[in-house]
């Protein structure tokens, strides 16, 4: 783990601290769709101003590819964020370098917010181009980190940036930084993971690391249809990618190796296909009748994850075991992660989630808050999970 700095280590008063956070939330029809991304931000923000610190945020929106697109400009988060901050005035530069951020920024008093316009409308943002890095530099005296979800980028704010300025890691970086530290590189043993999904190659460098490090390894989703492939069991017309078996084997191969061991679904729920309100079956797995699919996890498969985690001291999770979004196909998902927060409240067990679509299967799942920490990053949180170094988390090492 990098040591870094924390903002009580930082002496903002007066100064100009470039925050660099993560705005990339889902929208739909121009407005937020999941503001937890924002809400999240809001102690480092504050922390900052209470301590008089001039407060310049800097984000990427979307994938602009290094040209100002109006679909992708910050602006439209002016007001969310402000909502989020209790009405505070912020600030808008409709540039995030050069004369406009300038004029906005040195108008800044102790204790003001700017927000500056998307670092993808620059090219030289993605490509971490030094000399981009030193013109957001000239605008700050400081640099934090909150952006922990966009850390496995080495772009230009959240890299070479963190070189040029005195930095600290802001208290959402910080949070996250602990809560995946706890979960699995100091575990309390033993340890578990979920994996769920769709896709076994999509997940293959997650699923090789974690059988080096955890106890207990269950896969569900689709996934688990291409492990069960593997090993013999039919899956009816389920997703299975046939291409995949023989690294579907080899998993099985270094599972057996650490001592791992892998938990794959007894039963499912089936149906012709995938859409909400479906007439479904539950039936043993290795009986899925041939024009059936599996699209959830069985009651007998939860009641094994049931007994499995009773004896686990930390989980992660990652993905959801059922196509959840289509209920009755939420059913395994939901139980799974409600008997989760039943483990978590009682103590015994540390349980950390994130990435990709799981923050929604969790919120689905009413357990958002119940967790011991669900990550709000993606992309990230697999990396992170997969045992890379992050290099936005690299930068911060003081
Ligand atoms: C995310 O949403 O995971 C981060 O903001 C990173 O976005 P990116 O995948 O476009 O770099």
């Amino acid at each position: 783990m990098v040591a870094y700095k924390t903002l009580d280590q930082l002496d903002v008063a007066g100064k100009r601290v470039l925050v660099r956070v993560d705005l990339n939330v889902p929208m739909q029809d121009g407005k937020v769709s999941d503001a937890t991304r924002i809400e999240r931000l809001v102690p480092t923000i504050q922390a900052l101003t209470k301590a008089g610190g001039r407060v310049v945020l800097l984000s990427h929106f979307g994938r602009p590819k290094g040209k100002p697109t109006p679909d992708a400009s910050l602006a439209q988060l002016v007001a969310p964020l402000s909502a989020a901050l209790g009405g505070r005035h912020i600030a808008f530069a409709d540039d995030c370098i050069g004369p406009a951020a300038e004029k906005v920024v040195g108008a800044l008093l102790d204790g003001d917010v700017a927000l500056l316009e998307n670092l993808r409308f620059h090219p030289g943002e993605e490509i971490n181009d030094p000399g981009f890095a030193s013109s957001l530099a000239k605008l700050g005296d400081l640099y934090v980190n909150d952006a922990f979800s966009a850390a496995h980028r080495a772009h230009a704010s959240t890299e070479a940036l963190a070189h040029l300025l005195p930095n600290a890691a802001g208290l959402l970086m910080q949070a996250e930084l602990e809560a995946l530290t706890k979960a699995l590189e100091k575990p309390e043993r033993p340890v578990a993971a979920i994996v769920g999904g769709s896709k076994v190659s999509t997940k293959l460098d997650l699923l090789n690391s974690l059988v080096g490090k955890v106890d207990l390894l269950i896969i569900g989703g689709a996934m688990a249809n291409t492990m069960l492939l593997a090993q013999g069991v039919e899956v009816g017309k389920s997703l299975v990618e046939r291409d995949m078996l023989d690294t579907a084997k080899a998993i099985f191969a270094a599972a057996d190796k650490a001592g791992c061991t892998i938990v794959l679904p007894e039963d499912a729920v089936v149906a012709s296909k995938l859409a909400a309100g479906q007439e479904t079956r539950i039936v043993p797995m290795g009986e899925v009748p041939a024009d059936l699919m599996v699209l959830d996890a069985g009651p007998k498969t939860v009641a094994t994850i049931a007994a499995k985690l009773a004896g686990a001291k930390t989980l992660v999770w990652n993905g959801p075991v059922g196509a959840f979004e289509f209920p009755p196909f939420d059913a395994g998902t939901n139980a799974i992660a409600q008997n989760v927060a039943r483990l978590v409240a009682a103590g015994q067990l540390l349980a950390v989630a994130g990435g990709g679509d799981t923050v929604s299967a969790m919120s689905h799942a009413g357990v958002i808050d119940k967790l011991s920490y669900v990550s709000t990053a993606g992309g990230a949180f697999l990396e992170w999970l997969e045992g890379r170094e992050l290099p936005g988390v690299k930068a911060l090492a003081a």
